[in-house]
């Protein structure tokens, strides 16, 4: 195994991915940042430099399970303190699995502001992937506000409350198109908002006709639910979040904040002409145009636009077409790695939005997080026990007594920074249940994310968890393993993980604006087998000797 450095300077700068100048975080210049490559086996070192000045900044690898390394997985407040303005920290983790990951900013909302980027590992030398390709590209899909994230997290956490709303342009590996003519007549003349500026042409795939293509796909939007298509093409998936699925094949792809997939597509149609790949919003009435890409076909000039419509997608609300495409996947014959068949431990979480000293917040089971001043691997490691409430949140709701299909208050919700300790190697079976938001008829779709982990895909259904009969429909034969799983409207989603991997993890949604506002749980397992902590990681909170006043 080899050694991949980098070294990274983490500022602000202008940039127009979508045509509209603002201020954005980018990595060494560039937003996304630079694409990781490694194999399998290799330890990756980030030396990564805070030139922010007045912020804080931490970054999260997607994805990457951290074996050994629970200190580096970059999750603010829960694994480490922030990197303060000056500082430079240096991240150290083995990339253990084959596959494609992200990274991304995981302080306040900064991930939105542009500070993300691709992680692709490659197997060991020798040995082949199960399926063929002739080339490999990487796609990493985004939506895109004009608002800074400072203003659009003040919004999220005002009296009253103000929304960050649709994003403004949704991007294909940086690059959206805003229409200047709706951005202010002063804006557009000081040159804010350029429609020809290069910087946003669209991303252009070149493909040679005949070629198998592997796209990498992956997913680092704020809100947005999107669905992918090329015009004309089919797809077949193969990989989802670094693991081998049964192939099958489609014609869209669904894809939610902090997923993966790799599909495969044959440039076989017509070459005389280009085609677009387009992304649009799904589960939330779309206010965003479509974003749009070239699939160019050689020798085609790379920006010459098909003569055809971009799609517009399947219908927005069309929730069944996409429960049924999260129900189609499958692990992959041959590598099927079976969950054990009975969990230690269930707990059921409860997703609501709700007021808290009216303020609006997102709770699971009437809890809402708030991470501690001192990180919670350095509060365990440490036995610092001030440092968050000790008292375990609660593994189920009053399931009863609770309609999920009605506009309820949850007025007992709280703010909390309890956290779930998991018996190290026992099996946890999480049930995710949705209900109805704080807007009459109307639930929302999360991607529900876990760090540290893969976790298997029990099952997905409709309407109200019935603990004593739905466990029976979980697919324990070959579900697939990931590390992001979607939520549906008014669904419940089952995941099975085992708690082997010693630190602490932060389970959340993937929204930006959802995590920000609490909608999030942590798992500590295995904590005395966590080895001696570095002190890099706390340059904040409390420990022995210091404690802030
Ligand atoms: Cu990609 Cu904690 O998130
Ligand atoms: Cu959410």
């Amino acid at each position: 195994a080899r050694t991949v450095y980098h070294k990274w300077e983490v500022k602000y700068e202008y940039k127009s991915p979508d045509c509209y100048k603002k201020l954005v975080i980018t990595i060494n210049g560039r937003s996304p940042g630079p694409t990781i490559f490694a194999q399998q086996g290799d330890t990756v070192f980030v030396e990564l430099k805070n030139s922010l000045w007045t912020e804080n900044v931490a970054v999260h690898w997607h994805g990457i399970r951290q074996l050994g390394t629970p200190w580096s997985d970059g999750a603010e407040g829960v694994t480490q303190c922030p990197i303060l303005p000056g500082e430079t920290f240096i991240y150290r983790f083995v990339v253990d699995r084959a596959g494609t990951y992200l990274y991304h900013g995981h302080y306040g909302m900064q991930r939105a502001a542009g500070l993300y980027g691709s992680i692709i590992v490659s197997l060991p030398e020798g040995v082949p992937e199960p399926f063929s390709y002739d080339y490999d590209q990487n796609i990493i899909l985004n939506d895109w506000y004009h608002a800074s994230t400072n203003e659009q997290a003040a919004g999220l956490s005002a009296i009253p409350f103000v929304f960050v709303g649709e994003p403004q342009s949704l991007l294909i590996n940086g690059r959206g198109k805003y229409n200047c003519s709706l951005s202010t007549a002063s804006g557009s003349a000081a040159g804010v908002c350029n429609t020809t500026n290069p910087e946003c042409s669209p991303y252009s795939l070149t493909v040679v006709p005949g070629k198998t293509y592997r796209l990498r796909i992956g997913s680092l939007t704020s809100l947005s639910a999107l669905t992918f298509e090329i015009e004309g093409h089919d797809m077949t998936v193969v990989e989802a979040d670094g693991n081998y699925v049964e192939p099958f094949t489609i014609r869209n792809l669904y894809i939610y904040s902090g997923e993966t997939y790799s599909v495969l597509v044959k440039a076989d149609q017509d070459s005389s002409r280009n085609y677009w790949a387009t992304i649009n919003v799904v589960a939330r009435n779309p206010a965003t145009p479509t974003g749009l890409a070239i699939f160019n076909y050689y020798p085609n000039h790379p920006q010459k636009q098909p003569p055809t419509a971009p799609a517009t997608g399947p219908p927005w609300n069309d929730t069944a077409s996409r429960l049924a495409q999260s129900l189609a996947f499958r692990a992959r014959q041959g590598f099927i790695n079976k969950p054990p068949v009975t969990a230690d431990r269930v707990i059921v979480l409860l997703n609501t939005q709700n007021k808290i000293d009216g303020h609006f917040k997102w709770s699971l089971n009437n809890l809402s997080l708030i991470l501690p001043q001192t990180p919670y691997l350095v509060a365990l490691k440490e036995n610092l026990t001030g440092a968050f409430a000790q008292d375990p949140p609660p593994d189920g709701y009053d399931f009863a007594n609770y309609d999920i299909h009605s506009l309820a208050e949850n007025v007992n919700a709280t703010s909390s920074s309890r956290i779930y300790r998991l018996r190290f190697n026992s099996t946890v079976d999480v049930i995710l249940q949705n209900a109805n938001s704080m807007t009459v008829k109307n639930s929302e779709t999360h991607p529900w994310h876990l760090h540290g982990h893969d976790f298997w895909i029990l099952g997905y259904g409709t309407g109200k968890y019935n603990i004593s009969c739905d466990w029976r429909k979980y697919n324990l034969v070959n579900p697939i393993m990931k590390n992001t799983a979607p939520l549906h409207p008014y669904g419940w989603t089952a995941l099975r993980f085992r708690a082997d991997n010693p630190g602490v993890w932060a389970f959340h949604c993937h929204v930006e604006s959802h995590f920000y506002m609490g909608m999030g749980v942590v798992f500590e397992e295995g904590i005395e087998k966590v080895g001696e902590l570095p002190s890099s990681i706390r340059g904040c909170g409390e420990s022995e000797g210091h404690h802030r006043p």
